[in-house]
């Protein structure tokens, strides 16, 4: 059975046991956040839960890790920081300069302030 779920409003599917970041990408879908301060998109990076470039917001849960969270029928995928109006209209904020950045994950807010504009090309 194939999984469907949808992304900024469009349909991806998905095979069980797949990753939502996998799902994404196997959908030629690279990116879905950007980070803070220079704007860079960011998608998949080490692809088992340690570097939170991959943050993203599933049915209303916002800033979860998309290589972690198994891909399941019907999950409402956004931006990291979309709110669940956003994730109905596919609308999602800008989350390079979104306001109220600093209840995300702790690891990823470190992460980008150590530079990871710079680490990642
Ligand atoms: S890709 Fe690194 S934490 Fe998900």
């Amino acid at each position: 059975m194939t999984y469907r779920m949808t992304f900024r409003g469009a349909e991806i599917p998905a095979e069980p046991g797949q990753s939502v970041g996998a799902a994404l990408v196997a959908a030629g879908i690279l990116d879905w956040r950007t980070t803070r301060k220079e704007g860079r998109p960011r998608g998949l990076f080490c692809g088992i839960g340690v570097c939170y470039d991959c943050l993203i917001t599933v049915d209303g849960a916002r800033a979860e890790r998309a290589c972690l969270i198994p891909a399941a029928d019907g999950m409402r995928l956004g931006d990291a920081l979309d709110t669940g109006d956003a994730l109905e209209t596919g609308d999602g904020p800008d989350t390079g300069d979104a306001p109220g950045d600093d209840d995300r994950d702790g690891a990823a807010q470190h992460a980008e302030e150590d530079g990871d504009d710079a680490a990642h090309p």
